[in-house]
């Protein structure tokens, strides 16, 4: 007997909820985005998420089952985000996803952000084990190996920023609006020359990285021309700040692929979107011969289908929430 499971997710500016069919088809969808409210700040303001949500969250939530077609009776448990992210945003899914599972008598299950990005794949095509994940979103820059379901294991992490805040920092170095992310992106493939700025290595056997030299690179190279009454050329910037961080992350990403001998690479997170970053991935990967995939771009950034498709093997696992759950904004993986 197949199992729908309704997800929820706020940890950050969009309200979302889902509808899941036993971990792998998505049933209904629904995305409810902040990011006009955000824009005029160039960021994420959490008193203004936290507003949208609560007003959000209910219609969100109703618009899913509508979508669906079904009613509450029809689902097997609730799955909802339950950190990291910022906590006055996660409270908010957290405690809709309790009232829900409380009123219908349903499990409560807890989901990790970064395990519901990874397992957006699993929407997509089987995942197989030993796999790799490239996590990189606005909060995130993470490499993760997974040997089985439910296992993560942390090889390498950001130590300041990351790759999504610097897109967006250098973003607004450069004027652009709030996500830069994409207009990065954008202006990058415009451009034919790139100005030459460093790449950030670390130790030789490291898999960490660290981007806020990069963003500095940037701010000083624009404040030197400033001085000197000289205009930059937005589109070169763009293209040199992106091949720095693309040639990284791709050059880890392989190099780790390499060592741990996975089956599968993937690469998840709003900055996977990044077609940059794709190209070099699936360049690199079609070389080494290791299958590698990116979900579509509308389960790359924050979205419950993605939380319900982790949420569907937790279950699968016995993990459950329960009525004293909280918000844990810095939730490990
Ligand atoms: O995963 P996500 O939607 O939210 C977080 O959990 O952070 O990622 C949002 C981040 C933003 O920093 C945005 O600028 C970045 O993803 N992003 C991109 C692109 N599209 C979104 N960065 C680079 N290139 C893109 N095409
Ligand atoms: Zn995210």
């Amino acid at each position: 007997m197949s199992r729908y499971i309704l997800a929820i997710e706020t940890s950050c500016d969009e309200t979302a909820a889902s509808i899941i069919k036993d971990g792998t088809e998505i049933i209904s969808n629904v995305v409810s985005s902040q990011i006009d409210s955000h824009k005029r700040f160039g960021g994420v303001v959490p008193e203004i998420a936290s507003r949208h949500h609560v007003e959000q969250i209910t219609i969100v939530i109703e618009e899913c089952l509508i979508q669906a077609g079904m009613e509450p009776t029809d689902l097997a448990a609730v799955a909802v985000t339950e950190g990291p992210g910022l906590v006055g945003a996660l409270l908010i899914g957290i405690n809709a996803a309790k009232a829900f599972a409380f009123a219908h008598g349903l499990p409560l299950i807890p989901v990790h952000h970064i395990a519901g990005h990874i397992y957006a794949n699993a929407l997509v095509q089987p995942m197989e084990f030993p796999l790799l994940a490239l996590v990189v979103s606005g909060g995130h820059t993470e490499l993760v190996y997974m040997k089985e379901h439910g296992s993560f294991e942390l090889i390498g992490e950001t130590r300041d920023d990351a790759a999504g805040e610097a897109y967006d920092k250098v973003a607004r170095v450069l004027n652009l609006p709030y996500p830069g992310g994409p207009h990065i992106d954008r202006l990058a493939h415009e451009a034919q020359e790139a100005v030459p700025f460093p790449r950030v290595w670390l130790e030789e056997d490291s898999y960490d990285f660290s981007f806020s030299g990069l963003k500095s690179a940037v701010i000083n190279y624009k404040h030197n021309l400033d001085q000197r009454g000289e205009e930059i050329i937005p589109a070169q910037v763009a293209k040199g700040f992106q091949d720095s961080v693309v040639e990284v992350l791709t050059a880890k990403t392989v190099r780790a692929a390499r060592e741990y001998s996975v089956k599968q690479v993937i690469a998840a997170g709003g900055v996977s979107a990044n077609k940059g970053l794709r190209n070099a991935l699936e360049e690199a990967f079609a070389n080494e011969g290791i299958p590698f995939y990116v979900p579509p771009l509308k389960l790359c950034t924050d979205n419950a289908a993605m939380i319900g498709a982790a949420g569907f093997y937790m279950y699968e696992a016995g993990v459950k929430g329960n009525m004293s759950m909280n918000g844990k904004p810095g939730m490990e993986l």
